[in-house]
């Protein structure tokens, strides 16, 4: 992977994103250890993963944190946090990542415990270790953020939908971050090649990444996506807070 932020732009500042143990995460938390930044890598299951990835990491020079916390619990969540602040006092940078929805065997209500009850659940458990000038990134899909406009195939409709009210309860909170000082910025994107989610969905729905990659024009891969994710961490805040990745021709207005 090439270095996609300026190096040691991150130096002395602290990072967490969620759900880094693989994908878009995974890419992006390296992107922040690649700047110079101390990392958390945050996994729920895959322990061993998230092992290797502070490994490497650490071998870049940078201080990495491993926290297993699954996001619907609340204990493990404050858990998480008040292992951060032992570890490093403070967090410039939170990034929301981590999303389900589709997993097999989950209460019928999961993908809102995770994508929105968990998201303002983890922004709000962080909230007193962000000071002034630090960033809350939402990691969010096309499909999701422009639901209310445009369909989505039905296999993803619930995920979809659970990612927007997500999306809707922590832009809520906007005015409150911002008189604290601290930026938000929604990144969203089409289908990203390579993912869990997109083999979930061609596996249901055979065909539907080619004819998104035709829509598109192009689809992103998951370091593609990840450096966008990395850089709306350090660009300014955009003035809808919202960085819309890839062409979006074929999602209608807001
Ligand atoms: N995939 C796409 O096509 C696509 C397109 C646009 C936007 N996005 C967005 O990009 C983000 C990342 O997507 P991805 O495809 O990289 O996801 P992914 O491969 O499914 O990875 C999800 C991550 O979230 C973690 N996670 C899941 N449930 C959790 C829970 N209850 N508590 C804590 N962590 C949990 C997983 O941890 P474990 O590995 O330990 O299970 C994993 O690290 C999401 O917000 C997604 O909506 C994805």
């Amino acid at each position: 992977m090439s270095q996609i932020l300026p190096a040691g732009s991150l130096t002395g500042k602290t990072a967490l994103v969620t759900g880094s143990s693989r994908g878009i995460g995974a890419d992006t938390v390296r992107y922040f250890a690649e700047a110079g930044a101390s990392v958390v890598v945050n996994f729920r299951n895959k322990a061993p993963r998230a092992q290797k990835l502070a490994n490497d990491l650490r071998a870049l020079g940078v201080e990495v944190l491993v926290v297993g916390a699954d996001l619907t619990d609340a204990d493990s969540v404050q858990a998480m946090f008040d292992e951060v602040a032992r570890t490093f006092g403070s967090l410039d940078v939170l990034v929301l990542n981590a999303s389900g929805g589709m997993e097999a065997g989950m209460a019928e209500d999961y993908a809102l415990q995770l994508n929105r009850d968990a998201q303002v659940r983890v922004l709000e458990t962080a909230l007193p270790l962000l000071g002034e000038g630090s960033r809350v990134v939402f990691v969010t899909s096309h499909q999701a953020h422009f639901i209310r406009t445009t369909p989505t195939m039905p296999e993803y409709e619930p995920v979809a939908l659970s990612k927007r009210a997500g999306e809707d309860a922590l832009r809520e909170r906007i005015p409150s971050l911002e008189e604290k000082g601290i930026g938000f910025t929604v990144v969203s994107g089409d289908m990203i090649e390579g993912t869990i989610t997109a083999t979930l969905l061609e596996r249901a729905n055979p065909g539907a990444i080619a004819a998104r990659r035709e829509d598109a024009g192009k689809l992103y891969n998951v370091a593609e996506f990840a450096a966008e994710v990395a850089r709306a961490a350090i660009d300014p805040v955009p003035a809808d807070n919202t960085r819309l990745v890839g062409d979006i021709g074929s999602f209608a207005g807001e």
